[in-house]
């Protein structure tokens, strides 16, 4: 079957850093895949790549089977079935223009009549803890775990067939935290989405995904199924990384 996203010997620097150091994943379709790593071990990097925003300097990226082209009409094209949440959703938001002028958009852009993408906003709203009200706002009169609900909620109304989530659930309050998984795991499984979740919170990996990487210094240290990733790691550092989530060893 083909990987929603496969990554050969992916190589990019910044001056002296090594962002990406050989790094190569496979990510099925349709599956729950998680990247975890310290602070500046390239998650965020890794994503750009894969979204097309960063160029590499050698290594392959696949998307669906097909290889990453770079330029305005690539770009455009790959965002009907891809999307990203990014680390910083505020950014991603446009600051002069109010909540409901980029939730049109997605009508235009999926050549989709207006009310019906009203209609799956409102149900996704609902279910993302999101007043109605809160599309005749403009980002900064919204909260910074609203506007990353925002940013979400836009994502999944261009219905993607993958979805890359950059700490998706960071600021957010433990019971918003414990609704939005179980959103991204029902729509995953309900429109068999690739759902690929970046976190520096081991235990919601371990949680969803079924596979992950654990990244370090531009390297993917190790990968695999979560349970025996977390449940008997073969590396150093991801023993390390796990005794600081005491809960997730000993969970099941
Ligand atoms: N645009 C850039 N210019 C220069 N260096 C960069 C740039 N983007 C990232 N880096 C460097 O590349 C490395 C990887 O950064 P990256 O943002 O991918 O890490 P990360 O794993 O996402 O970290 P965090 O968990 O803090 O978000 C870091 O050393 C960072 O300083
Ligand atoms: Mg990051």
């Amino acid at each position: 079957m083909t990987d929603a996203i496969s990554i050969s010997q992916a190589q990019l620097r910044f001056g002296e850093t090594a962002a990406l150091d050989g790094v190569s994943l496979a990510i099925p379709n349709g599956s729950c895949f998680g990247i975890v790593g310290e602070s500046g071990s390239g998650k965020t990097t890794l994503m750009r790549a894969v979204l097309g925003l960063q160029k590499l300097d050698r290594g392959e990226i696949r998307i669906l089977g097909k290889p990453l082209l770079h330029g305005r009409a690539a770009l455009k094209e790959r965002a009907g079935f891809i999307q990203p949440i990014f680390q910083d959703p505020a950014a991603s938001l446009s600051p002069r223009s109010r909540i409901r002028t980029l939730m049109d958009e997605v009508g235009t852009v999926l050549r989709e009549p207006l009310a019906a993408t009203h209609e799956r906003l409102h149900v996704i709203l609902n279910r993302l803890g999101l007043p109605p009200g809160v599309v005749d706002k403009y980002p900064h009169e919204i909260s910074g775990g609203q506007a990353r609900r925002v940013a979400i909620a836009r994502a999944l109304l261009m219905k993607p067939s993958i979805l890359i989530a950059d700490e998706p659930t960071a600021g957010l309050d433990v019971s918003v935290q414990g609704d939005l998984l179980n959103l991204l795991q029902d729509i995953r499984r309900s429109q068999h989405i690739t759902l690929v979740i970046i976190s520096h919170n081991l235990a919601i990996v371990r949680l969803i995904a079924e596979n992950a990487a654990v990244m370090r210094a531009g390297k993917v240290v190790e990968a695999g199924e979560v349970g025996s990733l977390f449940g008997s790691p073969q590396d150093a550092y991801t023993r390390e990384l796990l005794a600081a989530w005491p809960s997730v060893s000993a969970a099941k």
